[in-house]
């Protein structure tokens, strides 16, 4: 059962009180394999069939935008075979979605520092953004090897470069712009971040876009994260009050 839940049924959600735009943080794939004495890797690739099944629905109800959380900037610290095996997925999933999804609706962009990833896997990255971006459906926003202070010291520089160069002024700096510095330039900030495996941290994610996000932790393991939690988590979404520091 998910934490602060008070259960309603979808139905009751409207579609203007939907969240535009759904971050999850994919956590808990490791815990879900050792509960079963299988290797890690399991778990991962029983969290990209969750992932699979909850980028399709998330599209399906009519959410404009979701971002997932695929790998930190601080995963690297993972044992090689781990690493490696993530990016086995990785692989796997982009050329799945180049190869069956030719007719989707989905554009696919990645939020990160993608020059750390193989040749390959960086190909694979800037053909699927390519290959999707004239598409008018949601959003997917794919968060790898990203992290929220990696992006604002990225944004920062660019912003210090052309401010060097004249191309602006330090009065121009504003927080219009250095949103629209970041990865998610353009995109709506997330009404709506998830995050399975009962661990309450923000652990780097989307650190400047999520100021008025709402937090919503289930204690479910991301391998076993259902369409029913995650409607159960939009129906909570739905109920609560933001005043953005209004009264
Ligand atoms: C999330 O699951 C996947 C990645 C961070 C790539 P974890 O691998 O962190 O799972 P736990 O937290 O160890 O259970
Ligand atoms: C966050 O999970 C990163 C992803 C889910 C990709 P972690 O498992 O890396 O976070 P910590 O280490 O528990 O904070
Ligand atoms: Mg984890």
């Amino acid at each position: 059962m998910a934490l602060f839940s008070k259960k309603k049924d979808k139905e009751q959600v409207l579609p203007q009180n939907l969240p535009a735009h759904i971050g999850i943080i994919m956590d808990g794939n490791g815990r879900w394999a050792k509960k079963r004495a299988l290797p890690r890797s399991m778990g991962h690739s029983a969290g990209a069939q969750t992932f699979r099944k909850i980028a399709r629905y998330c599209s399906d109800i009519g959410i404009r935008h979701l971002t997932v959380y695929a790998f930190s900037t601080e995963n690297w610290r993972r044992p090689q075979e781990e690493v490696d095996a993530l990016m086995k997925l990785f692989e796997e999933y982009l050329n799945e979605a180049l190869r069956d999804f030719k007719d989707d609706t989905i554009v696919v962009k990645f939020l990160g520092d993608r020059t750390a990833f193989s040749p390959k896997l960086q190909a694979l990255i800037n053909e699927n953004e390519e290959e999707s971006k004239d598409r008018e459906g949601m959003v997917l926003n794919i968060a790898m090897n990203y992290g929220g202070r990696d992006e604002l010291v990225t944004a920062t520089k660019k912003i210090a470069e052309k401010v060097k160069n004249g191309e602006l002024s330090v009065d121009d700096i504003n927080a219009e712009l250095i949103s629209d510095s970041i990865y998610t330039a353009g995109q709506p900030d997330p009404d709506l971040i998830i995050r399975p495996s009962g661990e309450f941290r923000i652990s780097n994610f989307l650190l400047w876009q999520s100021a008025y996000a709402e937090y919503y932790i289930s204690d479910k393991l991301w391998p076993d994260f259902t369409t029913d939690d995650l409607d159960e988590a939009i129906a909570e979404f739905s109920t609560r009050n933001r005043r953005y520091g209004g009264v």
